[in-house]
């Protein structure tokens, strides 16, 4: 059965000291009410990384847990960068690649972009590709082109990974704005998103939505958006919320596949 997914997205937030109490927090909610439809993952900020593990590991909690990014090399003189196999020995399962807000704040181009899920992958990691558009390219009408092609010039001619391979379609206008999309645009853009990925060999790959998800809005969304999970910022930085969306997308989500 294929699960929905839950991430996490700690951003800049955090120190390892309230990551700590933060995941044993969530660890806890989990353990009180199991879920068995989502794959939740935490993804605090790298300094974070070891002692989250930890506490996972001596909870013997289900969760995974994710890096917000990585370097495309394999090692070397690359100052302040972290590489695939520092993540991997942390064990860290998967790494989220080309958010927009590395994309747009610290150029993070479509070629590094498509390096770094190659690096993920090869590496034997999970990649988790952003992808989204900006307002102006929505009210032009094409958002639809734009993110055909994100998808292509990032996942081209990797078939052979494709079950390590996830989507988190975040239109950048919604990104910590409490403005989501409506479930209907994001159904629309689900099709586009699956319709690309066919094309790419990458049928069977989860396709997540972000942007201002929260407790009140998850049901809707994955019941209507057609969603296979959330990619969350905000809210999951404190238990509740974040237990509700995860809680809410394994009442509602209903394997497509
Ligand atoms: P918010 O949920 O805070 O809008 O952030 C979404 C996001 O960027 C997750 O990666």
């Amino acid at each position: 059965m294929t699960k929905a997914l839950v991430i996490g997205n700690w951003k800049m937030n955090l120190d390892y000291v309230e990551a700590v109490h933060l995941t044993r927090q969530v660890a806890t909610l989990l353990a009180s009410r199991p879920v068995e439809r989502v794959e939740v993952v935490l993804a605090p900020p790298f300094v974070d990384l070891r002692s989250v593990t930890s506490v996972l590991e001596a909870e013997h909690a289900s969760i995974g847990v994710a890096a917000q990014h990585v370097s495309d090399r394999d090692n070397g003189a690359f100052t302040g960068e972290v590489s695939v196999a520092m993540l991997k020995r942390l064990g860290v399962a998967s790494v989220i690649v080309g958010h927009s807000e590395r994309r747009t704040m610290y150029h993070m181009d479509d070629a590094i972009v498509a390096s770094t899920v190659r690096a993920v992958l090869r590496g034997g990691l999970a990649a988790v590709l952003c992808v989204g558009e900006d307002l102006a390219t929505r009210e032009a009408g094409e958002h639809d082109a734009f993110v055909s092609e994100q998808l292509t010039r990032a996942l081209a001619g990797l078939e052979e990974a494709a079950q390590r391979v996830t989507v988190a379609y975040e239109p950048i206008w919604a990104i910590g704005t409490g403005k989501t999309a409506t479930a209907a645009e994001i159904q629309a853009m689900m099709v586009t998103i699956r319709t690309r990925l066919a094309a790419l060999g990458l049928g069977a790959s989860r396709v997540l939505y972000g942007g201002s998800v929260n407790a009140d809005n998850a049901a809707e969304i994955v019941t209507e958006g057609d969603v296979d999970g959330f990619l969350v910022g905000g809210a999951s930085l404190k238990t509740e919320p974040f237990g509700a969306i995860v809680h809410a997308c394994n009442d509602c989500y209903a394997e497509r596949r």
